[in-house]
Parts: structure tokens; C-alpha cells; sequence
């Protein structure tokens, strides 16, 4: 890609994307901490556009003795995205960089912008009405399945030329909060009663069922294993009630 090109979306398939191998072995240009999200840090790859570094080790792992990676989590959440074929999840790839251990993922060009020049802020009131229904349709189901519990407007971009949405920072609060947040997806989907699974959503998580198995064998930590279940279960139910539940 020439200097200055950004990534392009990735095709579906569970093959390994450009894209992943850019992220995985591309050479750092620069790192530095993302203004106002330490320890998140941007990264340029040369020749080959921006990226977010996000450390494993995180305030939150400290705190709690870092009995789960958020590298695990955020490459789940990835993994997830990539079987449903939603393309709802940045490309995320564990790497090391400056002797700490995290996840490179690709920085899309979806709001918040990087400065708040860019547009007015607070800038989120209304969003659901610039990205297409089908993708809260498909970011309803995926909150809905994983349990998201922390998908507030600092965990979704939106890319409004494209009305997309991107969903980011799989990590410990997002899976395991007690009191959480919720997710901001669900909610859009039920304010608008498009609730109702069809067609492609029903194939994508059919396909999901049966990759869950496998799916546990390659993440064997004790989180993911919990969080497996939990979507296990809930995509059962899904695929029986063909809806999505109000439990607010
Ligand atoms: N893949 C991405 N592309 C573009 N911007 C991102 C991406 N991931 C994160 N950001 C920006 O960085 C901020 C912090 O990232 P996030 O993953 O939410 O980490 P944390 O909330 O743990 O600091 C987000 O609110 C968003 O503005
Ligand atoms: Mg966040």
C-alpha cells in the first residue's frame, strides 16, 4: 500500500487478512500515547497506516492480579465478529511493542474523531439514525450474545460516510461488570423494534454454534472459557425465540 493509504475492509473468510499480517509484522514508525486514553498508544506502521496499540496490563489488571488478559478478550471478541461474518470488530492481533505485551488493532476513521475540531462534541445524539439499520441489527445481536456490558459511546465508532459502526474495547468491564452500562446497540435495536433475527443473522449464528467447540479449545483461559458459555447459551435461545430479549 502507498504512504498514506489507509486499510481496506476485510473480506470475510477465517483466513488470516492482510490486514492481520500488516498488523502482526509491520514496522512501527512511531508510538505515541493516545491523548487522553493512556496507556492506549497510537501507533503509525510504515507505509502501511494507523493503528492502536492497547497494553495487556492495563490499571484494571492490576488491580485485580491480573487473572485475565485483555489480549484474550479483544482477539475473542475479533474471533466472534469473524465467524458471524458481521465485520462489526476492527482487526485486532496480539503483539508486543516496546517490551510490553497487547493487542495492535487497526484505527478506523470513525468518530470520535482524534480532535474535537474535527466535529462538535458531544457529537453522539442521533447516531442511530447515520449508520444503516442492518448494522444495529447485527451489533444488537452481537452485544446481545456476548453480553456486552460496557458498549456505551466510548466503545462504538461510527463511520458515517460509510453508515457503519465499529465495536471496540473488548476488555474486563465490557464481559464481567457487575452493575454494567448495558450496551447502547441493544437499546437502538429495541427503541426501534427491530428485534426480529432472519435470513443471513440466523445462518451467522448457526455457523457460530457449531464453531463454539473448537472455538473453546483455542482460547483455554478460564474468562473466555465463562464467556464461551454465556455466549453459547444465548445464541441458542436466540436461534429459538428468533428475538432479541428485553431485559432492561
Ligand atoms: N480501532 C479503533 N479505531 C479508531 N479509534 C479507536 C479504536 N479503538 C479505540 N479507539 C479510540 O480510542 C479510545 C480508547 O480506546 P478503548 O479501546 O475504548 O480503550 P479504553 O477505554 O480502555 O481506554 C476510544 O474511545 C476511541 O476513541
Ligand atoms: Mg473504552
Amino acid at each position: 500500500m502507498s504512504e498514506g493509504h489507509n486499510f481496506e475492509v476485510p473480506p470475510k473468510s477465517h483466513e488470516p487478512q492482510i490486514i492481520e499480517i500488516v498488523l502482526e509484522k509491520g514496522e512501527i514508525e512511531s508510538a505515541k500515547i493516545l491523548e487522553g486514553y493512556f496507556p492506549v498508544k497510537a501507533i503509525k506502521i510504515k507505509d502501511d497506516g494507523r493503528a492502536l496499540f492497547k497494553p495487556s496490563m492495563g490499571e484494571f489488571q492490576e488491580i485485580r492480579k491480573k487473572l485475565f488478559s485483555r489480549v484474550d478478550l479483544e482477539l475473542l471478541a475479533f474471533e466472534l465478529d469473524k465467524i458471524l461474518g458481521f465485520n462489526l470488530v476492527p482487526p485486532v492481533v496480539a503483539r508486543e511493542i516496546g517490551g510490553e505485551k497487547g493487542v495492535l488493532q487497526q484505527r478506523m476513521e470513525a468518530r470520535p474523531y482524534e480532535t474535537p475540531d474535527d466535529y462538535e462534541l458531544p457529537d453522539l445524539v442521533g447516531w442511530s439514525d447515520m449508520v444503516d439499520s442492518e448494522e444495529i441489527l447485527k451489533a444488537a445481536v452481537f452485544d446481545h450474545i456476548i453480553g456486552a456490558k460496557d458498549r456505551h459511546g466510548g466503545n462504538f465508532l461510527i463511520d458515517i460516510p460509510n453508515k457503519k459502526i465499529w465495536l471496540i474495547d473488548h476488555d474486563y468491564l465490557m464481559f464481567f461488570q457487575k452493575v454494567g452500562y448495558g450496551s447502547d446497540m441493544v437499546r437502538a435495536a429495541l427503541n426501534r423494534d427491530m428485534v426480529d433475527i432472519s435470513g443471513d443473522i440466523r445462518t451467522a449464528l448457526e455457523n457460530l454454534l457449531g464453531a463454539i467447540d473448537s472455538l473453546m479449545l483455542k482460547f483455554e483461559g478460564g474468562e473466555s472459557a465463562k464467556i464461551l458459555l454465556g455466549v453459547k447459551t444465548r445464541t441458542e435461545e436466540l436461534l429459538q425465540t428468533n428475538k432479541i430479549p428485553n431485559l432492561v
